[in-house]
């Protein structure tokens, strides 16, 4: 199966593989090795690209633990939970909905922990690992909770569920930042908690994943974007919150209001624009509406891009208009004044927000750039996000070969070009290893280069070698 293939591959040559391993491991952490984290690091500058650059955000930096006043304003400690079930006999933990779903081939969204727990009744629904009886549902609220400091100042803490959360904290401080202009856009990038119930899907499913969560802060009489223009064109599978599904431009869904918020429609836009950049399949990206029974508390409008995998449909995006109510909550329980003076109104902005999550669609890349063929597989990564530029090799180990090879090596890397050489085995067995993690190009130094100061360079996807002039690789690469 090619989700075994991958993960396989992905754990031989140090994409990602299972956090602890040699102590048994824990299902939901694993860990980005060298090859991964090289991949990650340029997505998560593609979406610095996209947003800081693209649309003139703000990025910010805040910690992953903060006190309980935190999320319990929110929302989060009250409503941020699943159903969760046990076996009576094993023990074994269950997420009630999909254990239903899976049985039903049914969906269970917006169902409470009594409907879950009479739908296993109904269903005679039994643990799949020893065939025991369920017990009653109960909700498990996901967030890891943990203590800050000692003693009399010891106060509850949890790590955070969103990155969200934490770039409203600061919203006054941003607004004057920002010259108290709207809509305010901020990125934030980093690490975010769930203690998900029992995960058995790799790194689809995290305790510990990787966000990149943009929260624009806007007039919440105008949700429009000065640029819908630039994405009204892209046609885009849809699937609304009523199962209607077909095929349409964004600037048509917006015309008949089947995407009811502009800028939902232009962020949509840009993120299916994004996917393609960094190389997952376009073909197989779908807009889906949230249904009213499933949406997130906090939002009124939410809607996702999925990715259709060979293991099911992945969420990699979510876009949702979280109106006031983080912002008033927050007014709320700090009494802190969250309004603006903006065009002689005075209000609290509301919030467009757009959660990527990097893990899924570091998959999702995978899959899709998988390629095989009769003698060899390889990953057709896209340059921008090819853990190496280049790979430098020396067609033999002696005879003044390796010296030009490393002075060639160390000039693309001098260039900010983030390349490896590699010096053993033969040249075929070099080429694959390449090929392997994806490795666009590779220079070879033979006999010849000695003599004219050329090398040959070999393209990944054609296997074709061009022979050039040492003093021209640089232009090629940049
Ligand atoms: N702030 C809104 C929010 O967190 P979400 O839909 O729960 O929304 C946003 O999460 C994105 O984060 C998802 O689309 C997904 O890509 C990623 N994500 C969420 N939970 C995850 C998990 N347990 N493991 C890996 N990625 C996850």
């Amino acid at each position: 199966m090619l989700y075994e293939k991958i993960l396989d591959i992905s754990k031989r040559r140090g994409i990602v593989y299972p956090s602890f391993e040699i102590y048994g491991g824990v299902s939901g952490f694993y860990d980005y090795g060298p090859v991964g984290k090289r991949i990650k690091q340029d997505i998560e500058d593609i979406i610095r690209e996209y947003y800081v650059i693209g649309e003139n955000c703000f990025e910010v930096e805040c910690p992953v633990l903060s006190p309980e006043s935190v999320w319990i304003a929110s929302g989060h400690v009250k409503n941020f939970s699943d159903v969760l079930t046990e076996c009576s006999k094993c023990g074994e933990p269950y997420r009630a909905d999909h254990l239903i779903e899976e049985h039903t081939k049914t969906s269970c969204a917006g169902l409470n922990s009594d409907e879950l727990y009479k739908l296993i009744e109904k269903n005679k629904i039994r643990c799949p690992k020893c065939n025991g009886g369920l017990e009653m549902t109960y909700p498990y609220n996901l967030m890891f909770q943990t203590y800050v400091g000692a003693g009399k100042d010891k106060i509850t803490a949890y790590l955070r569920p969103e990155t969200a959360q934490m770039t409203y904290l600061p919203f006054r401080r941003l607004y004057e930042i920002g010259r108290k202009h709207l809509p305010l856009g901020v990125l934030q990038i980093g690490h975010s908690f769930r203690n998900e119930i029992s995960p058995r899907q790799g790194m689809i499913r995290l305790r510990e994943f990787n966000q990149a969560e943009i929260q624009f802060f806007v007039d919440p009489d105008n949700k429009k974007s000065a640029n819908f223009d630039k994405v009204s064109e892209i046609r885009a599978k849809i699937l609304t919150k009523n199962n209607e599904e077909f095929e349409i431009s964004l600037g048509e869904a917006v015309e008949k209001n089947i995407i009811k918020i502009q800028m939902i429609a232009y962020f949509l836009g840009i993120s299916l624009r994004l996917f393609e950049d960094i190389g997952i399949n376009k073909n197989l990206l779908k807009l889906r509406q949230h249904k009213d029974d499933e949406r997130a508390f906090y939002s009124t409008d939410t809607w996702d891009i999925e990715f259709m995998s060979s293991i099911g449909r992945i969420e990699l995006v979510g876009i949702s208009d979280r109106t006031d109510y983080d912002l008033s909550a927050h007014m709320k329980l700090s009494r802190q004044n969250m309004m603006v003076n903006y065009n002689e109104r005075n209000f609290v902005p509301h919030v467009i927000e757009i959660a990527y999550g990097i893990d899924r669609p570091i998959y999702c890349i995978l899959e899709s750039t998988y390629t095989e063929e009769k003698d060899r597989m390889y990953f057709k990564f896209p340059k921008r996000i090819a853990p190496y530029r280049i790979a430098v090799f020396p067609l033999v180990n002696k005879n003044n070969i390796p010296e030009k090879a490393i002075g060639i090596f160390e000039t693309v890397k001098k260039n900010r070009i983030y390349a490896i050489y590699d010096d053993s085995g033969s040249i075929g067995k070099r080429y694959a290893r390449a090929d392997e993690i994806g490795i666009p190009e590779c220079i070879t130094v033979d006999y010849q280069s000695l003599e004219d100061s050329t090398v040959t360079i070999r393209d990944r996807d054609t296997k074709n070698q061009v022979r050039v002039k040492v003093e021209g690789i640089l232009g090629r690469l940049i």
